[in-house]
């Protein structure tokens, strides 16, 4: 009696659990997962997956069949005692080497994967000369992503861009705590240490936009530390290269005079706009902020509205964020806002 009385709110509780995650996976529906790879590393750690994921299906259903069979054909009702086994050497040499045979399979086959992504092609000799691959400095700050293209003079922040069938090569560093650089459908994890350069690479085969999302608990707006992967025909990336390297448009009406506050304020310390004197390294380059998709580590729709929000009082709309609520007055926030969205 007593142990039924318990089973009821254990069972109350495994079916809460399953549906809430029910709940929880019905979200992922529709979002872009590892098992539509866009890249030669991402198909090859897809494949790596699978077969340790068929791997495990196997062994659950050979346990799960042996438990059945126990229960079943061992009941209480038919037998007496249990049967004693202890000291049997041949089940111990049999539950000791099967586990261990799977183990084996399950790291050989990672091992040859892990050496497969790990390295960069080196350039090929007699094809794409070594100035074809790009090259990218990937910076994770609490909590957004700076992108470096050193060769190509350009820094921008959540919004990569890369061609289509070349290798990209990337550094990654931290100015802070540990972060990780991962795009389910392009690369693996990689981490993002302070005080060490870490290094990844992938060649995208499809055109199209990936999801890019900071994947090692960063603080508090870790889950908001996400960007995106814009990969583009060769002719599109070089016109994305020109557009970036250009110097920030020139201002007229309301945004010269939003230029002015900004050139002239607390802006300057942490954002540099090339081309004028604000140089701060703290926050993100806003030289051609215009020019992407979102903002404030992927997450806001990059428009009129959302950055007048932001401007208004950062820290209500993502906690935790360096930049502070300056207070500003709301005129001066329209000509800064008509300012921030004329950097094309
Ligand atoms: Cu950065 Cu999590």
């Amino acid at each position: 009696m007593i142990s039924r009385q318990k089973n009821f709110p254990m069972r109350t509780l495994f079916l809460v659990l399953g549906l809430l995650a029910i709940i929880a996976l019905a979200g992922c529906a529709g979002s872009p997962t590892w098992f539509e790879p866009a890249s030669s590393n991402a198909a090859l750690i897809t494949h790596l997956g699978t077969a340790i994921f068929l791997i495990a299906i196997g062994v659950f259903v050979i346990v799960e069949a042996m438990l059945v069979f126990s229960v079943v054909r061992f009941s209480r009702k038919r037998e007496g005692e249990a049967l004693q086994i202890e000291g049997n050497r041949k089940l111990e040499i049999a539950w000791t080497a099967a586990p261990a045979i799977v183990l084996a399979v399950v790291f050989a086959l990672s091992l040859q994967t892990l050496q497969s992504v790990a390295y960069s092609p080196a350039p090929d000799p007699a094809g794409t000369p070594a100035g074809d691959a790009v090259h990218v400095r990937v910076v994770g700050h609490q909590w957004w992503w700076e992108f470096d293209y050193p060769e190509l003079n350009i820094t921008t922040a959540n919004e990569l861009h890369v061609p289509v069938n070349t290798v990209v090569n990337f550094d990654l560093e931290s100015v802070d705590v540990i972060h990780s650089f991962w795009v389910p459908q392009l690369a693996g994890k990689t981490d993002v240490i302070p005080g060490h350069i870490n290094h990844t690479w992938f060649k995208a085969d499809q055109l199209g936009t990936f999801h890019g999302q900071c994947a090692e608990f960063c603080g508090e707006e870790h889950a908001l530390m996400q960007f995106q992967v814009v990969v583009q025909s060769p002719d599109q990336f070089q016109t994305w290269v020109a557009q970036q390297q250009a110097p920030a448009a020139a201002m007229t009406g309301d945004a010269a005079k939003g230029e002015q506050l900004f050139l002239n304020g607390a802006c300057i310390g942490c954002h540099t706009v090339n081309g004028t004197k604000a140089a701060g390294k703290v926050g993100p380059n806003l030289t051609h902020l215009a020019s992407r998709k979102y903002f404030a580590g992927n997450v806001f729709e990059n428009n009129a509205a959302n950055l007048k929000k932001w401007l208004t009082d950062p820290p209500a709309m993502k906690p935790g964020t360096l930049m502070p609520n300056l207070h500003l007055a709301p005129t001066d926030i329209d000509a800064l806002v008509a300012y921030l969205t004329s950097l094309k």
